[in-house]
């Protein structure tokens, strides 16, 4: 068992009085059987409910610091709080809630031990379970994970990438860059952390007792943008070009039939009109960080790069169908793709030359 590691164990709380007393004598429970040392780390929100007060009467007792913040400021930064003040070599991350089970948490611990260096408590693997789950809930939480697999490479090998309830060596996350959006501490840590083995250990995520979740519908918007934000610059390079083309055809139908222009003079102003939004959200999202020199020499290589984009794709798209016969939607097709390839190059390496993708630490998968 660890002897020197001391483990910090985080928790953030939003009125939580009656489950994070009980967690924390249960946590003493079970860690001073197993004669680990340990200390607890709770981020409170300010609750209402005097959270704050009922774990600073603990803080007597047991080995529990507290961190309260002044307003509900989300979970991932109270998370990334108070991994900032933990002290441990090891850190562990669990819900006040009871939702995650105490018992499991030697077991993690162990498997660090053994040479994990993230563990997930996970219910999507032989022996974990999510009982306290309405079919909506699972729904929502199955969707969530498939976005993450798409679109982040680096989560593919866990099975539950929603859980809040892991446990990782400091060195995986210390001087890391860790974004305090979103609710998912744990897609960041696997997207940007130091590690190279992730293990994942059965848990049983049990129905909440006391209080109600946090979580709403307004988090799922959030949530994919939160991914996206995680995801490589070409994605997001792809969902603006999407918007950009609705907002074309807006622009087209706006024009046309409510102002009654003729459809000639509205398709170069939707042109632009697409052309000035996908510029704007590139500059304020995109490449964020590569806004360097004037922005009206961006704009005009933007605009460089749309007129590469559209000669490319006339030329695939012709080339293929009149010199080797493909049919009229496969050119197109391709024509569209390569464009948005070189749009995308030029943009990335001429006109937001200053932009450097996330890198991602750590070695080869286990
Ligand atoms: N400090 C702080 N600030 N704590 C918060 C906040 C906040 O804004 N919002 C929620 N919490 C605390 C809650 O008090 C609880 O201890 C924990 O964070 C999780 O919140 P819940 O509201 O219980 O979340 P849930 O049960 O719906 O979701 C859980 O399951 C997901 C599994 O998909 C969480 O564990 C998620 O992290 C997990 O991903
Ligand atoms: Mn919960």
């Amino acid at each position: 068992m660890p002897s020197e590691v001391d483990v910090s164990i985080v928790i953030p709380t939003y009125n939580e009085r009656e489950n994070v007393t009980r967690l924390i004598r249960i946590l003493h429970k079970v860690m001073t059987e197993r004669g680990i040392p340990y200390e607890v780390v709770v981020v409170d929100d300010s609750s209402p409910d005097g959270t704050a007060d009922a774990v600073r009467a603990l803080s007597q007792t047991y080995n529990v610091r507290l961190v309260v913040r002044p307003g509900k400021l989300g979970l991932a930064s109270a998370v990334l709080d108070g991994m900032r003040v933990a002290r441990g070599s090891i850190l562990a991350v669990m819900d006040a809630d009871l939702q995650h089970p105490p018992e499991a948490l030697p077991e993690m611990l162990k498997r660090i031990e053994e040479g994990c260096d993230v563990v997930v408590g996970s219910r999507y693997v032989e022996g974990g379970s999510s009982r306290g789950w309405s079919p909506t809930r699972r729904i929502v939480s199955r969707a969530a994970d498939l976005v993450a697999k798409i679109l982040l490479p680096r989560t593919r090998r866990v099975k539950d990438t929603m859980s809040g309830y892991f446990v990782l060596r400091r060195s995986v996350a210390e001087g890391v860059p860790l974004s305090p959006r979103g609710f998912k501490v744990l897609l960041e840590i696997l997207v940007r952390g130091r590690y190279s083995r992730v293990c994942e250990y059965p848990i049983e995520f049990r129905a909440r007792t006391w209080g109600e979740s946090k979580l709403g519908a307004g988090e799922v918007f959030s949530y994919v943008l939160h991914v996206l934000d995680l995801a490589h610059t070409a994605v997001r390079f792809a969902v603006v070009g999407s918007l950009g083309t609705l907002v074309n055809l807006a622009t087209v139908y706006a024009l046309g039939y409510l102002l009654g222009l003729e459809h000639w003079i509205t398709v170069p102003i939707a042109f632009e009109t697409s052309t000035l939004f996908n510029f704007f959200l590139h500059e304020l999202w995109t490449f964020k960080s590569a806004l360097r020199g004037g922005v009206l020499g961006r704009l005009a290589g933007f605009h460089g790069t749309v007129v590469a984009h559209f000669v490319s794709q006339l030329t695939v798209s012709n080339l293929l169908y009149y010199g080797y016969g493909v049919g009229r939607v496969l050119s197109q097709l391709t024509g569209i793709a390569v464009g948005f390839i070189l749009n995308y190059a030029l943009s990335r390496w001429l006109v937001w030359r200053g932009w450097v993708e996330n890198r991602s630490f750590g070695g080869p998968s286990s």
